[in-house]
């Protein structure tokens, strides 16, 4: 009788024991991620987003990250029930990294400097998705040393692949001596940098990829304001810049081209397409369902026609509410614009597989 009892109490703990390591999703033990200033939690050391009024909303501190509170990656990692992802940097040849550790740094470009020198003649020094490769197997090594433990340390794992390659049509758009048509030439080799990207990580063994495409740039200020036209055929019934957005929007169709190549070459893994355009156009196309005043205007910034002219910093204007805003500084979005999209992922509609049911 008791031996029955003691069983059956025994069967009832390990059946909580095992909800209990399923987690809140429950299949993945750690995140690794890439990326730019949009996935960054850290790595770049210096800028304004190391002060105030970074960071205010959520950590009340600035922390590095590019935005009022958390990004997208944070609202991933609470949701998959790990601790907000570290970034690598600081830790690159100490750190343990039990939960993943994340390797995108500020300004990122999916190409390295030595493409843009010898397709363009340009001498640039920007951090690429090569380094944070380099970095990432240099940290393998240490905590899964060899082949077969690394494979086995990143079958649990989730891999988050951008966003990168934005800044790569960033730098070209924001040149006023050069053609904006120029970046649709070396766009495919943008893509095709991206799914290289992508395909290394799978040799070394992961088995879920999340690849996030761009935003839709032509409803961002710093876009609507330098590039502004008195022409309005030149947007879109949102106001927003639609020669960018189409072009946002041709990069995330090659992309996904990319992705089902990926797909058809590694049918044993999960690459999931993550629509930050379409999740973040919720905000332009229905600001009012997501208590958003005014999609198009950065919360941190200037007097100017969409909150520019000035940079966001401790003189900037700083909006009351940044819950009631999109955009943060002009650039980067906020903590509440990041969260509404990493539900859209998480939950779906903007992942063709949503993230909590690609356990
Ligand atoms: C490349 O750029 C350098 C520096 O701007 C310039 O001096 C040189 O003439 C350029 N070369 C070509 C082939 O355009
Ligand atoms: C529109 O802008 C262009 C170039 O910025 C300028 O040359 C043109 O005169 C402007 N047209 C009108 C109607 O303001």
């Amino acid at each position: 009788m008791g031996s029955i009892i003691s069983m059956a109490l025994l069967f009832v703990f390990g059946v909580m024991l095992l909800n209990a390591d399923v987690g809140s999703c429950g299949c993945f033990k750690r995140i690794f991620a890439f990326g730019d200033s949009i996935i960054d939690t850290g790595n770049f050391r210096t800028g304004s987003m190391w002060m105030p009024p970074y960071g205010g909303t959520y950590f009340h501190h600035p922390t590095g990250r590019c935005s009022d509170g958390r990004l997208i990656i944070d609202f991933y990692a609470q949701a998959l029930g790990l601790p907000l992802l570290p970034p690598s940097g600081p830790e690159e040849n100490t750190g343990k990294f039990p939960t993943g550790a994340n390797f995108a740094v500020w300004g990122s470009f999916a190409l390295s400097p030595d493409y843009y020198r010898k397709r363009y003649n340009l001498s640039m020094g920007h951090a690429c998705l090569d380094s944070q490769l380099r970095s990432f197997k240099t940290v393998l090594a240490r905590i899964a040393p060899g082949k077969a433990a690394t494979k086995s340390l990143l079958s649990d794992s989730l891999v988050v692949f951008g966003e990168i390659g934005g800044n790569d049509y960033n730098f070209w758009f924001f040149d006023p001596r050069r053609s904006r048509n120029t970046p649709h030439e070396y766009m495919p080799d943008v893509i095709t940098r991206i799914g290289a990207g992508v395909q290394e990580v799978i040799n070394l063994g992961a088995k879920t990829i999340l690849v996030p495409g761009n935003f839709p740039i032509g409803c961002i200020p710093v876009y609507l304001n330098d590039h502004k036209s008195n022409k309005s055929t030149d947007y879109d019934q949102f106001s927003c810049l639609k020669w960018y957005n189409a072009f946002s929007q041709k990069h995330n169709q090659l992309l996904k081209v990319e992705i089902g190549r990926l797909r058809s070459r590694n049918p044993s893994v999960k690459i999931i397409y993550a629509d930050y355009y379409g999740a973040a156009m919720e905000f332009v196309r229905n600001p009012k369902r997501n208590g958003v005043d005014n999609p198009l205007v950065a919360c941190c910034g200037g007097n100017g026609p969409y909150g520019t002219g000035h940079g966001c910093d401790q003189n900037a204007k700083i909006c009351r509410e940044p819950s009631r805003f999109a955009n943060w500084d002009q650039v980067h979005m906020t903590e509440k614009a990041y969260n509404v999209i990493a539900n859209g992922v998480l939950n779906g509609p903007y992942a063709d597989i949503p993230l909590l049911h690609a356990c």
